[in-house]
């Protein structure tokens, strides 16, 4: 928090700042001199919260509550770093008492909420609680929301023992947002006063008004964007939300891409992965959103991840800036404490892609060469000043790099490739590349590379995948050709490149990369329905792609008869911006066409723009249509393409309501 808020909050003025007020506490003496603001919040705060796993359910209630708590410590989570067990929306009863007091659902929380804190504390953990800055919490049930109790609710909150407070933006009766939230920051401040146990102020108005520019002064940290989701299309436009707003963090004012979805089911280990590493070099808040009770192994293996949770937690409090970002090949770089950087690889395609940038690039000193280390494979190499990798699909490698004397005892990273088709049709046989490029100052020695596919595959090799030494830089490229059995069902197929290497000292290391080869079939010939063909694959903004209906809300077949203009359509697909799915068309179909909209069961808010591509030509498109347009036909020549892309975008104005129809979509092959 800036000085701003020191000097309302009051919790750890400096001597010199202003004399003290009789109501304000003593500064902690932890609070070192000269440190921003109140000295809380100093890492972007670590913990849980209920809400993205249960919703409003039953299920979140004090067995919860105190379960996750007992896992925090239990699991190692608390000493990871998670600190915060927070409660989200549904915790409190429709009215307030007759003292204008809030009442704990006493079905969830029988014993209160004060219980609940003591029993959190008891485990050296903290408590945070929620309320909106509004008459009335985002719930549809209608839960009493803070505007106009902030004193009252404020001081219930911390006679209770609350030590964090998300205050939402619901029902806000159009109050000037930077008046709502400085308001409940004084009423923090005077209960706070009165028992000394301060609480960090997490301010939730998704970014509507620009937080980043003024809330440093009111909380510690602030939404950037609206709700996060459970899928990769959500994830990945709060990442391109936040990324650009790094200069806006530092120590005790973080930007705040809600909460995290590692866990939860609807995205693949691979897309988890991304999404940590991604709110780490963030410097995001880690607030894990699964029910820990219900993890499997790889959840916990992430969200345990120290060398990446060091990445979030570093002292300096950078965020992590974008160094390029071309054809969604990312490479975000993270100034540490200790003079190292985070580097992310993020590859935001659908295929693997190499994603490459320097040691200076990144910002270090120039050096003959440095350390790197893999922090999702625990691993240390040298490297002559290349950071790059072959990253999979949606997938993230995480490095830290250093410079570092003790290089030369690390072997030399080198990089596997996989290059040529990802599609194949099921019998015949595909060309695959694949390369080992040596990216470290000394040579790989005793090289051999492997490609592997599933069972009953044929691949083999029709040049060498061996060499006795690759120098720096130089490479070892290998020819492939892989067929997939005759009765292959379409769908992705995992091919991994393995490669075995010394060190000149005889250190043995290892290098892999698993990409997808889709067996694919190309539509049959005569007209057929979209909805009727398998897809490669499917982005979505909001829930998944549906076929025959809209895409109605966020769970899979949740939509309704695709509608355009008061006219249903039994055939097409719903989706919701941003989207595209891609189909394979082998080169055998001509003609797509479609009618397309704004589907009739959004508002009047939706706003969106439809493309085709076919490989990479856009064909057609339309303009940007609303609920107020008809169903406009679209029709695109194809003839050749391999892949035919249907895109659906924005409009320009962000993705709310942006729900599209592909009614009648549909291939002439
Ligand atoms: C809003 C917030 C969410 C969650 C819900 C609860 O949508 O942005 O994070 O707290 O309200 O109703």
């Amino acid at each position: 928090m800036s000085a701003g808020l020191l000097a309302t909050v009051g919790l750890a003025l400096p001597a010199v700042a202003q004399p003290a007020h009789p109501a304000e506490v003593t500064p902690p003496a932890s609070v070192p001199g000269g440190e921003p603001g109140d000295g809380l919040a100093l890492t972007p705060p670590m913990g849980f919260n209920n809400w993205n796993s249960t919703h409003c359910r039953a299920e979140f209630n004090e067995a919860m509550v105190k379960g996750i708590a007992d896992i925090f410590v239990a699991k190692g989570l608390k000493d990871a770093g998670y600190q915060y067990v927070n409660l989200d929306d549904c915790w409190a009863l429709p009215q307030r008492d007759a003292n204008g007091k809030l009442v704990p659902d006493p079905v969830r929380f029988p014993n209160g909420i004060k219980a609940v804190a003591d029993y959190v504390h008891s485990k050296g953990l903290k408590i945070g609680i929620y309320t909106s800055a509004g008459t009335k919490t985002c719930n549809s049930a209608g839960f009493p929301g803070g505007l106009g109790h902030e004193k009252s609710d404020a001081q219930q909150f911390a006679d209770w023992g609350i030590d964090y407070l998300k205050y939402d933006n619901c029902n806000n009766q159009g109050v000037d947002a930077k008046q709502r939230y400085r308001t409940m920051r004084d009423a923090l401040k005077a209960a706070t006063a009165t028992t000394g146990r301060p609480i960090v102020y997490s301010i939730c108005e998704w970014g509507e008004n620009k937080p980043w520019e003024w809330a440093g002064e009111v909380g510690h940290l602030w939404r950037t964007t609206g709700d996060i989701s459970d899928s990769w299309g959500s994830m990945l436009s709060i990442a391109k939300q936040n990324l650009p707003l790094a200069k806006y963090a530092g120590p005790g004012h973080w930007n705040d891409p809600d909460m995290l979805e590692v866990g939860n089911g609807g995205m693949t280990a691979t897309e988890y992965r991304s999404h940590f590493s991604l709110w780490s070099i963030m410097a995001a808040p880690l607030l894990i959103g699964t029910d820990l009770r219900k993890a499997n192994a790889e959840t916990y293996e992430i969200l345990g991840n120290h060398e990446v949770i060091a990445v979030d937690q570093d002292p300096l409090g950078k965020q992590g800036t974008v160094v390029s970002s071309e054809g969604g090949r990312w490479v975000v770089a993270k100034e540490m404490a200790d003079g190292s950087r985070a580097v992310a690889l993020f590859n935001e395609t659908d295929r693997p892609q190499h994603i490459a940038t320097t040691a200076t690039g990144v910002g270090l000193p120039r050096a003959t060469a440095y350390r790197l280390r893999d922090l999702w494979a625990h691993k240390d190499y040298n490297t002559a000043g290349a950071i790059s990798a072959t990253v999979p699909a949606h997938g993230t490698v995480l490095y830290r790099a250093s410079a570092d004397s003790r290089w030369a005892s690390y072997p030399p990273a080198a990089e596997p490739g996989l290059d040529g088709t990802a599609l194949t049709e099921a019998g015949a046989a595909a060309q695959v590349d694949t390369t080992l490029t040596d990216l470290g100052r000394t040579p790989a020695q005793q090289v051999s590379v492997r490609l592997t596919g599933p069972d009953g595959w044929r691949i083999k090799a029709t040049s060498p995948t061996r060499a006795a030494s690759l120098p720096t830089g130089s490479k070892l490229a290998t020819r492939w050709q892989v067929t997939a059995p005759a009765g292959a069902a379409p769908g992705a197929y995992d091919l991994t490149v393995s490669a075995d290497y010394r060190s000149p000292g005889g250190q043995k290391a290892a290098a892999r990369l698993v990409s997808a080869l889709h067996v694919v079939v190309a539509p049959p010939s005569g007209s057929s329905y979209a909805s009727d063909l398998p897809w490669l694959s499917a982005l979505n903004g909001w829930g998944p792609v549906e076929k025959n209906t809209s895409v109605g809300e966020n769970d899979a077949g949740d939509g309704h008869p695709l509608t355009l203009g008061g006219t249903t359509y039994a055939k097409g697909l719903g989706v919701h911006a941003p989207s595209e799915v891609t189909y394979y068309t082998g080169g055998r179909c001509s003609r797509f066409t479609a009618q397309v909209g704004v589907d009739d069961e959004e508002g009047t808010a939706g706003t969106v723009g439809y493309e085709v591509w076919a490989d990479d030509t856009k064909v057609a498109s339309s303009k940007t249509l609303t609920n107020a347009d008809p169903a406009t036909a679209l029709d695109a020549a194809i003839g050749g393409a391999q892949t035919v892309r249907l895109v659906v975008t924005d409009g320009g104005d962000g993705v709310t309501s942006d729900h599209g129809d592909w009614a009648d979509a549909a291939f002439t092959c």
